[in-house]
């Protein structure tokens, strides 16, 4: 272990999602970030291909939201969150407010993407309760991410996640995932089967019931299980189908929030506005954890207006919901994706970005590529054991000088949007030469 490390032991820390056992043989530790780029133990360069996890795409360490966290710490390391509350609280939500589509105006505040989708669940519940309805079953999707508490996990359509913590809630269905394996290497959204695969929706109503369901869960694109942009017609039947039904449609935004899609949300990308929004991860640039719910006017009103004077209206929240250092941070976020006009400069850099990734349709190791905006879900052909080329893949590629984030054999592209051409000249050579090092 490199001295400036600064660890004596690899033992006590229990990794998340990682190879515990294999990580501790061979360490990939990261000892700072600028801008597009991370320094390793070894002192190595790396660019970071995935913005971290999707987390941070003004750049790492950006000097506006660190001088932003240390005034706010000045004054405030910790408000009770509950009973009390400090301004840049409700500052941040009215930013966020007049960011979002434009019912959507009330937002409660979480520490991540999986608190935002529990939360969300409790505010479907709280939402139909205050109705006068008992809807208790929920629509999720195969190969859904929706993180890893109970809620999320129960909306999980990823095996690996839900097979040994099974039907912790009960009563979620699940629609088809909308990968089709004959129509592959599509730049953008899918033509064919759009209303087909959101018609599962329907057949859920004639099942069950329309006035059982109580809410539909989807992310407008996939993004941990390799980038699946809705087919063409699919978001806008899902959305006739719920207001058909009163169901209320959720789009899980914590990947595709923020410009990473094109628009500001990706419910502003494809034109269909949901009920419910959850986001995270960009809130901050990754800088302090924070997720939040966005909710429309009608079922912020509906649970507030049922309560009796004086009582409190929603039995939820969290110690740290709206911690002053995580506002400050996403308030001074916010302010940088505007003036800087990242969202813009994504969307400009995106043709590039796509045509650059597109260029390896033919590779051998390569069996389909599916990018929209800024993000590129490439899948490689699997060596026999699902997962395997892919993590020799992470691996490979983070000695090479880059690190990218990897579902199974599909690897995840997602550059900063501080990017420039050079950066993903230099994100291709990378993955080039590493692809031609894979066996
Ligand atoms: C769509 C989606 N929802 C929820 C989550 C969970 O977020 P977190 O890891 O912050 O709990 C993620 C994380 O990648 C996600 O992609």
């Amino acid at each position: 272990m490199a001295k400036d490390a600064q660890t004596n032991s690899l033992e006590e820390f229990w990794i998340p999602f990682t190879d515990n056992a294999g990580f501790k043989k061979d360490p990939r530790l990261i000892v700072k970030a600028s801008g597009n780029y991370m320094t390793d133990h070894r002192g190595g360069t790396v660019l970071d291909g995935s913005s971290g996890l999707f987390c941070s795409p003004a750049g790492h360490c950006h000097p506006k939201i660190i001088e932003a966290v240390h005034e706010s710490m000045q004054n405030l390391t910790y408000v009770s969150a509950f009973g009390t509350s400090h301004a840049s609280a409700f500052a941040l939500a009215e930013k966020l407010a007049r960011l979002l589509p434009e019912d959507i105006n009330h937002v409660f505040f979480v520490n991540s993407g999986s608190e935002a989708i529990d939360t969300a669940l409790k505010i479907v519940m709280a939402y139909h309760s205050a109705m006068g309805s008992d809807r208790h079953r929920f629509v999720s999707r195969e190969r859904a991410y929706h993180g890893v508490n109970i809620g999320g996990v129960s909306l999980s359509g990823l095996v690996n996640n839900r097979k040994t913590f099974q039907d912790v809630i009960p009563n979620v269905v699940h629609m088809r995932h909308t990968w089709n394996p004959d129509e592959l290497m599509v730049r953008g959204q899918p033509e064919h089967n759009g209303v087909d695969l959101a018609n599962d929706l329907q057949r859920a109503v004639d099942t069950f019931g329309g006035g059982t369901i109580a809410a539909c869960f989807v992310e407008p694109v996939a993004g941990s299980t390799g980038t699946l942009a809705p087919p063409k017609g699919y978001l806008e039947r899902l959305r006739q189908i719920c207001d058909e039904n009163g169901i209320l449609l959720v789009f899980d935004e914590v990947i595709t929030g923020f410009g990473r899609i094109g628009g500001k949300f990706a419910a502003d990308a494809f034109g269909v506005t949901p009920d419910i929004m959850t986001m995270a991860k960009a809130l901050t640039n990754g800088s302090i954890p924070m997720g939040a719910v966005a909710v429309k006017d009608g079922i912020y009103e509906a649970i507030t207006d049922k309560a009796a004077p004086g009582a409190i209206e929603f039995f939820h929240g969290y110690t740290y919901s709206g911690h002053p250092a995580a506002c400050a941070a996403g308030l001074a976020a916010l302010d940088i994706y505007e003036t800087e006009g990242l969202f813009e400069r994504a969307a400009d850099l995106s043709p590039y970005f796509l045509d650059a990734v597109y260029a390896l349709r033919d590779h051998p190791m390569v069996k389909d590529i599916r990018g929209i905006g800024s993000m590129v879900g490439f899948e490689m052909h699997s060596n026999g054991k699902p997962g395997a080329r892919g993590g020799d893949c992470q691996k490979k590629l983070f000695w090479n000088g880059m690190h990218v984030k990897f579902t199974g054999d599909t690897g995840i592209l997602a550059p900063m949007y501080i990017a420039e051409e050079k950066h993903i000249d230099e994100m291709m050579d990378k993955l080039t030469k590493t692809l031609g090092e894979l066996t």
